[in-house]
Parts: C-alpha cells; structure tokens; sequence
C-alpha cells in the first residue's frame, strides 16, 4: 500500500452525486446480500405499453434511474396519466393512445427511451419534437428512421439522423422488416409502430435480441407470433389493428446492473457477493456464460418465475480467472456488459477477446475506445479492433493491476461504474472524470457498493 493510499478518506459521508468524479481504492473483502435496482429495458417498456394501453398499468419495481424518469415524463406529455405511488411503485393510466405533446421531448441520455417512444408515436396524427443530452445527440437515430419511413412515417433532423428531430406521425403501411444490425431497440421501434400499421409489423432478426417488448406485448394483451428464421434467427409478427390493455408488470433486477458487484466480488480477494432476484432472461446472460467459462465461482439459486421472466439470486465469489475468446454470436445478450467484462478480464490469466462487438462503438460512448484508453492507462495490456476489444490479463506473472489514473468516460453510467470496480483490486487508486451519470441506470450504485466494503471516495480529494 502507498503512502497515498493510506491517507485516503475511508468514505464520504453522504453519497453525492459524483459531479466531481469518484475514485476508488484497493478494498478488502466485499460481502453482502443486495437487490439490483429494476430492469433499465423493462421499465422503459412497462412505461410506454402502459401509455398505449387502454386503462390502468400499475408497475412494481421500476427503475427509478434519469432515463426511466425522461421516459415516464415522457408518456404524460403523450397524454397518459402517470403517477409515482411510491418506491418503484408507478401508477399509468394509458388513453388507449398518444395525443400531440405541446413542449420539445428531452429523452436525456436515453437511447432506449427515444426509439421506442419514436416507433410507439409514429402511427398516431402527431407532430412531436424530440432531442437529448449531447451523448443522444450524437448517436445514430437512422436505424429507427428507416423503418419507420418504410411505414409512411415522416421527419426533419439534423444531419446524419442526429436529434433533434421532429417526427411526423399518422398513418402507417404494414412492414416486413429485416434488421441490419442485432438491435432490440430497432425491432421495438417497429413492432410498437406496427400496432397502429394497417397490417401489422413484422421483424426479422438474424441474430435473436432481448425479447421484452414481445413478452410484455401478449402481457397487454396482443397477439405476438415468434418463429425460427434461417440460421438461428427469429421472425417476429405482430398483427395489425391490436389493442393494448393495462397490465400488472413487476419489475425484475437488472443484470446488467447487477453486473458491477458480481464482477466486483470475482476480482476483491475474499469476497462474496449475492444479488437477490436478478432477471436470467435466456437473451440476457451471455455475461453470466462467459464468467463461467473463465473460471468464476457462480451460483445460482432460487429460480423462480416472476411477470413471465425467470429471475434468481446469483451469487459470486472471488475467483482465479482465466482468459478466454468470447463469440461473436453472443454480443447481442451481453452487449452492455463488455466494459465490466473487460475489467474482469484484466484479472484473468491470459487474454480475453471480445469480438464482434461493432455496436460498442455507438453506444452513450464509443465504449471500445474508452476501455482500451481506461485499461492501458492503467497499465493493463489492450488490444483494439474496430469491431473487437483484446484485454491481456496479467495474473499469470504475478502482475497486479497498477491503476493509479483516472478513466475517461465521455459521460457514459457503464463506463464510470467499471473504472471504480477496477480500482477496487488495482494497486493504486483508479479515479473516473464524472460520475453523477451513473444515475441513469444504477441509482444508488455508490451506496450499494459503499455497504459491501468497496472503498470509494469523492476524486476531488484525490487523483
Ligand atoms: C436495449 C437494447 C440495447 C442495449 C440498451 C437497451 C433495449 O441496445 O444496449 O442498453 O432495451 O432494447 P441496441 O438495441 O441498440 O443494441
């Protein structure tokens, strides 16, 4: 331990929001029993079908992260009534339909939030203007535009399909639409928009994607036909002239969420970490897969079925981690969990490669990027591609991880909270530029992690 080290402030006293950048530091075990907060996906969807609906949605366990918020201002300014009863307790009364917002949608950092609202307004006699963070206004809205136009929808927006754009709505063509890239948020946005398309939508997807939004569509009450498409895909139809009817929906833990403790206890020697009712959505847990083909002590208990998803209590502990190639194929079920994949490879034995994993690039950041930099500054070995991320782990030698810098992170949630699990088991204290982000998907992600043991402290005082 440095000398640095040592003078650092055990915590903080509040939680503070990190606007100033947190950093962590080597901590000893980390034990506990913690929920993830509610499904980042689900909830968005719980939000919007609810709004489409005729009728009462109640809603347990929603995500109460700035993105989930964006979307639920959202659907009220679409004409639901939506009410917060209490924790996680939301309350949609949906008008069977969208009506004109009278003010701009700020869907903030939310990808998922404005591509579904997009696809779910398109088919209604509305014009509605949406714009974002600079993150979102960066990131490409054409692979929903696309579609959508094919439907008869129509738009103006800033170049390259960059919000802000303002979305003509109003009647729809039926589609048959193949997806271009393996993405859950496009063939939502087409599948929401086919409700109101004479005829209906359908999807194909050449490599299946997480498949919420079909689930929760027959919970409505919509008729939803999946079947086996050529070489492992799926075709997704949707008749057309369906209507929605409020539902019950409860809210599983996120995994994705739940990712950043299990890898923080596989890397802190002597840990254990359990995460109680974690969604095991078979297209969600390519990162659970992987852990265990490099050696991790993982184990699953309490399965159960909960709102027509499986979820359990996952439990990790400190494991001796071995490289290994993960496929291309599985990118679309872990596809938000590379960046703490990448961490838990740079304690591995061995390279890690990740392949395939182009989409990373378009995500809030350009997370290949920001990782390889995050990693090589901390004196991890990396290997870029443009569609590929190599992490060498340099357990073998004996090598500990030297941290001692601070991430980058463009503003990105996922990249923050993979910095400071870094630095939990580097050398020295890993700091990361921002940190209030982590909001948007992981409220509480400090203090959740504070009670298992993990040494976290303003950056202000540090770096
Ligand atoms: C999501 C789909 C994924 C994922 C995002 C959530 C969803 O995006 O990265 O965080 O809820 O449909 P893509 O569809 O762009 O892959």
């Amino acid at each position: 331990m440095t000398a640095a080290q040592e003078t650092a402030p055990a915590a903080l006293a509040a939680d503070g929001d990190g606007a100033a950048g947190l950093s962590a530091r080597r901590s000893g075990p980390l034990r506990g029993v913690v929920r993830a907060p509610g499904d980042k996906s689900i909830s968005h969807r719980a939000l919007i079908l609810g709004a489409l609906a005729q009728g009462r949605t109640r809603i347990e366990g929603l995500l109460e992260g700035e993105d989930v918020k964006r979307t639920a201002a959202a659907m009220a300014a679409f004409g639901a009534g939506v009410e917060r009863l209490g924790d996680g307790a939301w309350e949609v009364e949906g008008r069977g339909g969208f009506s004109e917002p009278a003010d701009v949608v700020d869907c903030g950092n939310a990808g998922t939030g404005v591509r579904l609202i997009m696809g779910a307004a398109a088919g209604f006699p509305l014009a509605a203007t949406f714009t974002g963070d600079a993150s979102l206004r960066g990131r490409p809205m054409n692979r929903v535009l696309k579609p959508l136009g094919e439907m008869g929808a129509r738009w103006v927006c800033r170049a390259g399909g960059r919000l802000p754009l303002t979305l003509q709505g109003g009647e729809l063509r039926a589609i048959a639409y193949r997806l271009p890239e393996p993405s859950a948020q496009v063939k939502s946005a087409v599948l929401l928009a086919g409700l109101n398309a004479a005829g209906g939508a359908s999807v194909i997807e050449p490599e299946p994607t997480r498949d919420h939004t079909e689930r929760m569509l027959r919970a409505f009450g919509a008729e939803v036909q999946v079947t086996e498409a050529a070489a492992g895909g799926r075709r997704i139809l949707l008749p057309g002239g369906q209507r929605l009817a409020g539902a019950a929906v409860r809210v599983p833990g996120d995994p994705s969420s739940a990712a950043f403790p299990l890898v923080a206890a596989l890397i802190v020697p002597g840990s254990e970490v359990t995460v109680e009712g974690m969604l095991l959505n078979p297209l969600r847990i390519g990162l659970l897969e992987t852990l265990g083909e490099m050696g991790a002590d993982l184990s699953v208990t309490n399965v159960r079925e909960e709102g027509g998803e499986t979820v359990a209590d996952v439990t990790a502990r400190h494991s001796a981690l071995t490289g290994v190639e993960v496929p291309a194929e599985r990118a679309p079920s872990m596809i938000d969990e590379y960046p703490i994949l990448a961490v838990a490879a740079a304690f591995a034995e061995g390279p890690t490669a990740m392949r395939g994993i182009g989409e990373l690039r378009v995500k809030e950041s350009d997370r290949i990027a920001l990782m390889a930099a995050g990693l090589a500054a901390c004196g991890v070995g990396v290997e870029e591609g443009s569609d590929s991320l190599t992490v060498i782990g340099a357990v073998k030698a004996n090598h500990g991880i030297a941290g001692g810098a601070s991430v980058a992170t463009h503003g990105d949630h996922r990249i923050a909270m993979s910095g400071l699990v870094l630095g939990l088991a580097a050398e020295a204290r890993v700091a990361v530029d921002r940190a209030e982000m982590i909001a948007t998907s992981f409220p509480g992600f400090l203090g959740l992690m504070r009670g298992l043991g993990a040494e976290i402290s303003s950056a202000e005082r540090r770096v």
